[in-house]
């Protein structure tokens, strides 16, 4: 077998600058915040190198629909994730798509595991919303530096020195806002670009369809009443900027600061400022952490790891498609990679900029670009690639599952299927696959973070599989990882079970949390750990 060696042939500075000129992040939020509108926002003042199908597009707007699945149709939600590819400043921005759905949060941590940043966005009215704390604690134990976007401005909502405080104590970082709105909310009229310290009025074109029209002013020059809401924005902004001190890059990347701009995205107000910051001020592509605690430069050969797999996609195909996340070197179609996995070499002959409904073949990709490769069914998440020097990748945490449901094949029959199906499943992730001798292989038990994994589960076992099958949901809620110790415990012990994943950890599953203590007090040798993403378990350190 011939290698391409083609990364070699490129300069490590060439290297050095693409990655420099990557920006790859993702946007947090509880639903209905304006996810979708803010990333058309967005893409409106760049240039789109290639819509990937990001947005779950209501039929008022452009985006491209990625309703690849009957069920993401239905209920409207966003289960596939993308991403979108934007030029702004020279500077190429990497959006990758994070599913809405808090059932969906064990995707989101992998997708947030692919990117150096977060947009955490949240609506003027309503402050912090259970899923943006649970995203936002999925970031900071990855210590990833956040910028929080204030949303809908233009709507009656909270006070923004309120805001700010909030943002303080939920965070634990220190707000340092960027832009300040003219106006309370539900007036927003003008904006102060803190970074440009340019006073800005600013006017909708379209509706929205158009960038929003800014224009300078000076507050001094202005009719009294006009200039008393300048002045007080000004106020206001001096008052948070003397309080919480200047932005500091360094700071921001550490997580220790987090910018806060104030948009209404749905008349693009604030958006550039936003943007320009990203371009500006976000942070690159660093050389990522691997397996042995040593860090990956970014001009080594060729590495990246799969973040996110997706299949059925394209029912006619059996697609399989594995999204990397470039981490060194240069990626080019057609080169020769291996999975340290497996040993074995990958051809990237397929090689797609994905995504949603339309894809572009994608000839070459830098540090911090995502990389579909389709027909990828050798290829799992959490899977490192390399050329020439090999790498292995830390594994992506899985989040601790809290629902459990034993799953059979309808028809005895079709067990073969069965076991590709669930096995597919718990390769891409959808579900967790745990089984036991006791329960034997023809009932795994399926655990999942929220319910409505399971219904995606099924429905692919059913249409792609042919393979329908029962769940018998288990009154399990606890989840703990076993890792000394097992050798005394049966698999079915009082108030729980013992299990294993296909790699072999063992996971005891508890009805509750007392029925662990009891667990404890019977079983003293065993040594139990939280799993995925608790504090207790994850590595706080950025890769
Ligand atoms: P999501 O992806 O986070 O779920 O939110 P999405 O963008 O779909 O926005 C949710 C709703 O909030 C949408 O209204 C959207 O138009 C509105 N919205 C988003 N940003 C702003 C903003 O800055 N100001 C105001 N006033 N509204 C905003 P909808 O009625 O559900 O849909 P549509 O008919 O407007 O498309």
């Amino acid at each position: 077998m011939t290698m391409t060696t083609s990364s070699n042939a490129v300069d490590g500075r060439e290297i050095s600058r693409q990655a420099g000129r990557r920006r790859t992040f993702a946007v947090i939020s509880h639903p209905d915040a304006g996810k979708s509108t803010l990333t058309e926002a967005l893409a409106l003042y760049s240039k789109a190198i290639k819509d990937a199908g990001v947005t779950h597009g209501k039929s008022t707007r452009h985006g491209t629909v990625s309703d690849w699945m009957g069920m993401e149709r239905e209920r409207g939600i966003s289960i596939s994730s993308a991403a979108l590819q934007l030029e702004h400043q020279a500077k190429v921005l990497n959006l990758v798509d994070t599913p809405g759905h808090a059932d969906f949060s064990e995707d989101t941590y992998r997708v947030l595991a692919a990117v150096d940043c977060a947009v955490m966005l949240i609506d003027a009215g309503k402050g912090f919303e259970p899923q943006t704390v649970k995203l936002l604690e999925v970031c900071q134990q990855r210590n990833l530096p956040i910028i929080t976007v204030i949303n809908k401005w233009d709507r009656p909502g909270l006070d923004a020195l309120d805001l700010i405080d909030q943002i303080g104590e939920r965070t634990r970082m220190t707000p340092v806002p960027l832009s300040w709105p003219v106006g309370i909310a539900g007036h927003f009229s003008g904006l102060i670009d803190l970074r440009a310290r340019r006073s800005l009025r600013l006017e909708s074109v379209d509706g929205g369809a158009k960038p929003a029209v800014e224009i300078e002013v000076d507050p001094g020059n202005l009719e009294e009443l006009e200039a008393a809401k300048w002045e007080a924005a000004l106020e206001e902004a001096a008052l948070v900027g003397s309080a919480n001190g200047q932005f500091n890059a360094a700071a921001f990347a550490d997580a220790q600061q987090t910018p806060v701009f104030f948009t209404a995205a749905s008349r693009n107000f604030g958006i550039r400022q936003l943007l320009d910051m990203l371009a500006e001020a976000g942070p690159p592509p660093t050389p990522r952490l691997t397996a042995d605690a040593s860090r990956r430069g970014l001009e080594a050969g060729f590495s990246g790891f799969v973040f996110k797999v997706q299949a059925g996609q394209d029912t006619a195909h059996r697609d399989h498609i594995a999204y990397v996340r470039v981490c060194s070197g240069m990626f080019e179609r057609g080169m020769i990679v291996i999975n340290p996995r497996t040993g074995r070499p990958f051809a990237t002959k397929y090689a797609h900029r994905v995504l949603g409904q339309g894809r572009e073949v994608l000839d070459v990709a830098w540090p911090g670009d995502v990389v579909g490769l389709v027909n990828a069914h050798s290829l799992r998440v959490g899977d490192s690639l390399y050329q020439d020097d090999p790498v292995t990748f830390p594994d992506i945490p899985h989040f601790s599952p809290e629902h459990f449901a034993a799953a059979r094949a309808n028809d005895p029959g079709r067990y073969k299927q069965f076991r590709r199906g669930i096995d597919q499943l718990d390769h891409e992730g959808v579900v967790q696959v745990l089984r036991s001798d006791v329960r034997g292989d023809q009932s795994p038990v399926l655990a999942a973070v929220g319910p409505l994994q399971f219904e995606v589960a099924e429905q692919r076992m059913r249409t792609e599989f042919n393979a329908p099958i029962s769940l018998d949901h288990l009154p399990y809620s606890v989840a703990r990882r076993v890792v000394e110790g097992t050798a005394d415990i049966p698999d079915n012990f009082r108030g729980g079970e013992l299990l294993r994943r296909p790699d072999g950890e063992a996971i005891a599953l508890f009805g509750d949390r007392w029925k662990l203590g009891h667990f404890a007090e019977a079983f003293p040798q065993a040594v139990l750990q939280t799993i995925g993403a608790e504090p207790s378990s994850v590595v706080r350190e950025r890769n």
